[in-house]
């Protein structure tokens, strides 16, 4: 292993969980945050839960979701991991960034009509949101073995193409 690729894995790795920690959290004190809304709230009140809301959506947690993501998929290419728990994984990533579309959603309908109830189920969104986090980790710190799952060849092996930097070979 080369010495550039003995800092790069470590230091994306962290930048990756920093983001990841940063993205989960936020999605799962969201919904908490928006519950507190009471269409009676005086205007103080509703500009303050507002601007909690929109500012640790806009500016912490989509902007963590994109760094964990990047960097995720940077260590991809670096670690050169083409297995089937990294394709399970993607898809419950997927159904995290659901799950983070249904959020803003939420933000949005509460900044737009403050004479309605925040969300009368947070609960719900942060079980919906909890499983695919568990999932996730469940199966990067596992890394099962599911290579029964039949998929295509190509899916095993990189397919060639060359990345903006050259990678060392482990
Ligand atoms: C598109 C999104 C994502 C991609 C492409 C991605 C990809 C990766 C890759 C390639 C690794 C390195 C695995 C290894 O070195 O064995 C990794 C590590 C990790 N990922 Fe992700 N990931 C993503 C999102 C997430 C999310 C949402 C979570 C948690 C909820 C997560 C949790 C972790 C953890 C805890 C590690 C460290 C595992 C270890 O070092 O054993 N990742 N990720």
């Amino acid at each position: 292993m080369s010495d550039w690729f003995a800092i790069v894995v470590p230091l994306f790795k962290g930048v990756h969980i920093a983001g990841l920690m940063l993205w989960c959290g936020g999605l799962l004190a969201l919904p908490l945050m928006l519950s507190r809304h009471d269409p009676a709230a005086t205007r103080d009140e509703y500009r303050r839960l507002r601007r909690a809301t929109h500012v640790t959506y806009a500016g912490i947690v989509t902007p963590a979701a994109v760094v964990a993501v990047v960097a995720g998929t940077w260590l991809i290419f670096f670690r050169e991991l083409y297995v089937p728990w990294l394709y399970a994984k993607l898809h419950f990533v997927a159904a995290l960034v659901a799950g983070h579309a249904w959020v803003g959603h939420m933000v949005v309908r509460v900044a737009e009509a403050p004479d309605r109830p925040g969300t009368s189920m947070p609960y719900l969104t942060i079980a919906a949101i909890a499983v695919p986090v568990l999932a996730i980790l469940i199966l990067v710190l596992g890394k099962p073995d599911l290579g029964g799952m039949p998929l295509p060849a190509w899916l095993h092996e990189p397919r060639g193409g060359q990345l903006l930097l050259d990678v060392p070979r482990r």
